[in-house]
């Protein structure tokens, strides 16, 4: 068990909310291009797992054409209006693989306890007001076996970067995230949290500053267990 005290949360709901609201017209736009490549890496990682595909932050929809029809999509978000989209896009597409688009807070996720083989997330926990409740309820709606993929800001630990985050964290917030985001705090959770153990980290573009992590969770014979191992790229 980690010792450390979590920070208190430095992001509202309602920020957060008010954000994406404004975000949901123009966010294609602004973030489909430039997020491509790791949102690409983070769904080729989840259907190595296959199956039941949680996508919490799932936004506009944005990654949801880009699944296997093999698997199995659910979506949840806090914006109503980037969900609007989301819901736009199924029909658009004819997307018959996924099984439902629901307003939900990751850190009170209605789903049962097992439900799932992947829970995906991708610039999604460093903008919720509760990283670590969001990864803890990420973690119990996971089947043992399964893994928590995410596409994640990870901040500077020292430099002139750390600095710019910094003094970029006040601007950032209004936009509905954080700059500063270091990994420790993903340490500190799996230290905390039984049967979750760090799988890989490895940076994904834009800049470098973003990486896909995934967390395997003990138990089950699915390909999560196969894969194992930890692997860090960076
Ligand atoms: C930066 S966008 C990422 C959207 C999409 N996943 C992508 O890769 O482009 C962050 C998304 O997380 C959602 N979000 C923020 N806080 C949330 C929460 N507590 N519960 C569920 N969704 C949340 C926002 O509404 C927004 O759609």
């Amino acid at each position: 068990m980690s010792t450390l005290a979590e920070p208190e949360s430095d992001l509202d709901m309602r920020t957060v909310t008010k954000a994406y609201a404004r975000w949901a017209p123009v966010y294609d736009f602004v973030f489909g291009q430039v997020f491509e490549r790791g949102r690409l890496a983070a769904i080729a990682a989840a259907e190595k797992v296959g199956g039941r595909i949680l996508e919490v932050g799932v936004g506009t929809g944005i990654s949801l054409p880009h699944y296997s029809k093999a698997c199995q999509i659910c979506g949840v978000d806090i914006s109503e209006p980037m969900l609007r989209k989301a819901h736009e896009r199924v029909e658009e597409f004819n997307l018959g693989n996924v099984e439902g688009l629901w307003v939900m807070d990751a850190e009170k996720l209605t789903f049962p306890d097992a439900s799932f083989d992947v829970v995906a997330a991708q610039h999604v926990v460093s903008t919720v007001p509760n990283p670590e409740a969001a990864l803890d309820e990420f973690a119990r709606v996971l089947k043992p076996g399964g893994e928590i993929i995410l596409i994640s800001r990870v901040g500077a630990d020292a430099g002139l970067r750390r600095s710019f985050e910094h003094w970029f964290q006040p601007a950032a917030r209004k936009l509905g995230w954080r700059s500063e985001f270091l990994f420790e705090r993903y340490t500190q959770w799996t230290a905390r949290t039984p049967g979750m153990r760090l799988a890989e980290r490895r940076a994904v573009p834009p800049f470098g500053h973003f990486s896909l992590i995934r967390f395997a969770k003990d138990g089950g014979t699915g390909s999560a267990r196969i894969n194992g191992g930890m692997r860090e790229a960076s």
